[in-house]
């Protein structure tokens, strides 16, 4: 996720542009640029939050112009620095392209306009766009994107300028979001509507495959085949605050909103030809070949996250997976031997136990892959290979939608080790086309919030909670427990629920309710006579089961259904539903879960 602004009109001031780009400062802040056209035609970008960019423009904040584009950037493709930081530009400097998205395609793309002796300046995928449009200008901005956008795959939300062109941003958008409106002589474009507000609450969302001319006082938008196409206005009645959060009280909800989003990018560009594909494992696949054991290190969420890879890896090979919450695995003996897998896992990639794990286990001769949100942290940079969920910053504490994006990078990694060693079949076909066709699914999910809050009310003034599920579903009550925890602070535990019987079912009574998990898998009976034990027990019973499953009825009448789907996939269709729940008790009780007590978004000491 990025930020995109680009504003054009007569009267408009470098601060103007500034102040809109800090509106979408939550969106990225590695690095910020903008591209502008005055009395010159310049660019300025700079490594870091916007202030820095801010700071070094400060003689310019006063200068005139007549049309420009900003963007603050969370890195996807290379790290963040001054020259990976947008805007991009062609070879002769005369068109600047700001971007958020991800260009499955670029590498393609890149060869080709190289060979048409193109000279690309960053390790970004935007470049080149920004040499597409060169490649295609004849005279006509407008005609040139088109074309380009044309060869574009993947996800984009664009900005483009001309030096030639002084009262014209043209802009594109599919699948990244992007919305204009007209104010007093300004025309705006941007990824929310923040920036908008200050000239205007009238505005458009552009729709997928939409190409945009915008004017000071007007626009066209266009679909990919240059026809002229509708939009509909609409008033938005919101403050700038809340149009931060996207209209939602905090940015955690927000966030699990965003659950099926953060699944697509981890998905972009890494199916081909029905099968996984990470471009960044070009150079290990040897590695993982012929592979016995792999071992996984992490913590907390993404701790659960690496469990639910070792029951899928372990239900489908023979391989062993060994995972250890990295506070523990750094203290012991590593037992690693050269050229060992380890595999770390962290959304911050600034993890201190994760970190000195990986350290030790380097020492001793492993390899590392990362999954890592952030791109140039420095669990990135001392890995052998990183893939990255790109689901965009996560302002909320609770880890949330980099869960989802955890397990979506796992699935595919797991999948990969299947299809390298020998594993790959009928099975794993299904599971592959289920993983691709399951963000579609989790928005249904996402539909059963407000029945999700009601039953937030009612159980939100219970002091203890037993989460139970075995199998794939044990790290999904273990991510239940600890979300509710850590946001609500009503303690909570979680067991695999045939562990029950041998203590912590004495802990049950009418003051202690379980939160069952139990879709429609191979241990759904074995789950179920768990629960009807606690029941005797006289505990209030949630079930988190699948549609069109009657008999869960005859258990409770607190139930929450999911879609089905492959029973290795239920991690993923059911987290939405446990960070919901946590966090409407949590909002029912008036607290604040972005900022839940004792807690920081990265844990960088020990
Ligand atoms: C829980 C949560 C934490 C993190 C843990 C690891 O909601 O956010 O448990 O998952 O601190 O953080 P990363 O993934 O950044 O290493």
């Amino acid at each position: 996720m990025c930020g995109i602004v680009g504003m054009v009109g007569e009267n408009l001031k470098l601060e103007d542009l500034v102040i809109s780009l800090q509106k979408l400062e939550y969106r990225g802040y590695d690095s910020a640029g903008i591209a502008y056209l005055g009395d010159n035609f310049g660019v300025y970008k700079k490594k870091g939050r916007i202030d820095v960019l801010r700071n070094g423009l400060k003689q310019k904040l006063n200068d005139r112009f007549f049309v420009g584009i900003a963007h603050t950037r969370w890195a996807t493709h290379g790290e963040p620095n001054d020259i990976n930081a947008h805007p991009h530009m062609d070879c002769k400097e005369e068109i600047a392209v700001v971007h958020n998205g991800i260009i499955e395609n670029y590498r393609e793309i890149r060869e080709f306009l190289e060979q048409r002796g193109h000279i690309f300046s960053s390790e970004t995928d935007t470049e080149v766009i920004a040499h597409l449009v060169e490649e295609e200008f004849e005279g006509d901005l407008l005609d040139a994107v088109l074309k380009a956008v044309k060869k574009l795959k993947g996800a984009y939300a664009i900005a483009v300028v001309h030096k030639s062109v002084p009262d014209t941003i043209v802009a594109a958008r599919k699948g990244s979001p992007l919305v204009a409106g007209i104010g007093n002589g300004v025309g705006i474009l941007a990824s929310d509507v923040t920036p908008l507000l200050r000239f205007t609450k009238d505005v458009v969302f552009l729709e997928d495959g939409d190409v945009m001319v915008l004017r000071k006082d007007g626009f066209e938008v266009y679909n990919t085949d240059g026809v002229k196409q509708q939009r509909k206005i609409y008033h938005v009645d919101w403050d700038e605050k809340a149009a931060e959060k996207g209209g939602y009280k905090y940015f955690m909800y927000k966030e699990i909103m965003e659950d099926p989003q953060a699944l697509v990018n981890a998905l972009v560009g890494r199916v081909k030809n029905d099968r996984p594909f990470f471009e960044e494992l070009e150079y290990y696949e040897e590695l993982l070949k012929g592979a016995d054991r792999i071992r996984v290190v992490s913590c907390g969420t993404s701790y659960y996250a690496g469990l639910v890879f070792k029951y899928f890896l372990e239900n489908h090979t023979d391989i062993d997976v060994e995972i250890e919450v990295s506070s523990e695995f750094r203290y012991k003996r590593p037992h690693i031997k050269e050229g060992d897998i380890l595999i770390a896992i962290s959304q911050s990639g600034e993890t201190a136990d994760t970190l000195e794990s990986v350290r030790l286990a380097k020492k001793h001769g492993a390899k590392i892959v990362s999954i890592v949100n952030v791109v140039g942290s420095t669990l990135d940079r001392e890995s052998d290979v990183t893939l990255f969920m790109n689901a965009g910053p996560e302002i909320g504490v609770a880890a949330t939608k980099t869960y989802v994006a955890e397990l979506a990078v796992l699935y595919l990694l797991g999948l990969k080790i299947m299809e390298i060693n020998g594993y790959w079949d009928r099975e794993a076909e299904d599971i592959l086309d289920k993983l691709v066709r399951m963000p579609e699914l989790l928005e249904n999910v996402l539909r059963k919030d407000p029945q999700i809050r009601e039953l937030s009310e009612k159980y939100k003034n219970y002091r203890n909670f037993m989460y139970i599920g075995r199998g794939y579903s044990y790290p999904t009550a273990l991510e239940g427990a600890l979300k509710l925890k850590e946001i609500t602070y009503i303690h909570a535990t979680a067991y695999q629920a045939g562990e029950l019987k041998h203590g912590p079912i004495a802990l049950l009574d009418v003051d202690f309710p379980v939160f069952a998990v139990m879709p429609d898998d191979s241990l759904f009976f074995k789950t179920k006579s768990n629960v009807i034990e606690s029941k005797s027990r006289n505990a209030p019973v949630i079930v988190l089961g699948t549609e069109g499953n009657r008999s869960l009825e005859e258990i409770t009448g607190d139930i929450i259904h999911v879609p089905p789907t492959h029973e290795s996939l239920y991690p993923l269709m059911m987290a939405p539903v446990v960070q919901l729940f946590a966090y409407h008790i949590a909002d029912l009780k008036g607290l604040d879960p972005d900022k839940p007590r004792n807690l920081a978004k990265s844990v960088t000491v020990e």
